[in-house]
């Protein structure tokens, strides 16, 4: 073969892999299914697993933040990755919204993916691996196992301005709360099991000094309150020290249902925290996950289950990306909207 026949060929090998669609040998798309990488990189699952650990003996809070980002990647309309992609020249991405705020550790998920690039280039999506480490995350931190499906494929675009219509804000009504997540099927007790995710990591003071100044919110329990003022001296943080206070003072780093506890006895950080333990929708399964942590798992793992399958393309849809931050680049069509 000479240079320019192998550069062709290189070429077209290259975008074969990049461009193949996730179809079963009947041609059909199979959807999301369990172990959907067993024939095309049957060791996926087990290095995303690895990283997950390696990375968490490292930093103990990629695992706050592979939690998280199951929820703001797959409660935007999808989840298709469009969390982990930068703003480009015409769009800002959702990562840039207020609402994302304190999402941390996006460098170490290239980690993640760069380890699958290694084994298998351009076969398992960054939407999988969104919904698999935050899987494997819960298990680091204490947490249920819970199996989930793969084959979602990756969007192309991440939108600043649609994320307030999905997310809620963290002193939205327990009302809105409900609705938001009613939307993707989730109930009350799954909403209540979700929540418990703030039994670990962290609660920046510009979105608690609300609560603090000028007055403190007379609802928080007097007890917890120098605390917080100690962490949070000011009413207007200083944006360049990173002042927070730990979501679960008690056992900050374990996914357990001492946030119920906390929240029952006005302890919680967020507005939201506090109205779920008040409001009389959520009020009884905040009871029953306080008492019992069998029943927050189960809850947890079903409500999990269900955001991590929220609309997601498969088949032909979208891509997979090689790098999590970017979009594949495309030839010829760049104008073609995903639906
Ligand atoms: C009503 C819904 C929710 C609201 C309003 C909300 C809001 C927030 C806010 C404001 C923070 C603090 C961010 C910071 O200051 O750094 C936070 C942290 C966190 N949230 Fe939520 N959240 C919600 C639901 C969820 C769900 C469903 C999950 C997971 C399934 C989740 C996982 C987390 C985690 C793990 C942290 C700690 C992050 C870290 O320490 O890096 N949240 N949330
Ligand atoms: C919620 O807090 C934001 C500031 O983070 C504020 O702009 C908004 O008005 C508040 N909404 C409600 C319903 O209190």
């Amino acid at each position: 073969m000479d240079a320019k026949a192998l550069f062709f060929y290189a070429l077209l090998s290259f975008s074969a892999v990049s461009l193949r669609p996730a179809l079963a040998n009947n041609g059909e798309d199979p959807g999301l299914v369990m172990n959907f990488y067993k024939e095309s990189c049957p060791q996926a699952e087990d290095i995303i697993k690895e990283q997950v650990k390696l990375l968490y003996k490292r930093h103990k809070n990629t695992a706050f933040s592979w939690l998280r980002n199951l929820f703001h990647d797959c409660g935007v309309q999808r989840c298709d990755a469009s969390l982990l992609l930068d703003s480009t020249r015409r769009t800002l991405s959702e990562k840039e919204t207020d609402r994302s705020f304190g999402l941390r550790n996006f460098r170490y998920i290239e980690t993640i993916k760069e380890a699958l690039e290694r084994e298998c280039p351009g076969v398992v999506s960054c939407a999988d691996v969104v919904v698999l480490s935050g899987r494997d995350a819960i298990v680091s931190l204490g947490g249920p196992y819970i199996p989930l499906k793969t084959g979602r494929r990756d969007g192309r675009r991440s939108r600043a301005d649609v994320v307030e219509q999905y997310l809620p804000d963290h002193n939205e009504s327990i009302s809105i709360v409900l609705e938001r997540f009613g939307a993707i099927g989730i109930d009350t007790p799954g909403v209540v099991a979700l929540l418990g995710s703030h039994s670990v990591g962290r609660t920046h003071c510009v979105k608690l000094v609300h609560r603090l100044y000028p007055e403190v919110d007379p609802v928080l329990n007097p007890d917890h309150v120098p605390h917080m003022l100690k962490k949070c001296p000011d009413s207007i943080p200083d944006p360049k020290a990173v002042q927070y206070v730990r979501n679960d003072r008690g056992t900050p780093m374990i996914l357990d249902n001492n946030y119920y506890r906390n929240i029952l006895d006005n302890k919680g950080l967020l507005i939201v925290d506090h109205q779920l333990a008040n409001d009389k929708r959520t009020k009884p399964y905040v009871k029953k996950m306080a008492k019992s942590q069998d029943y927050f798992f189960k809850e947890f793992s079903r409500a999990i289950t269900i955001l991590s399958e929220n609309n997601p393309l498969t088949g032909t849809k979208g891509e997979i990306r090689k790098q999590c931050n970017v979009a594949n680049k495309r030839h010829g069509h760049e104008e073609e909207e995903e639906p």
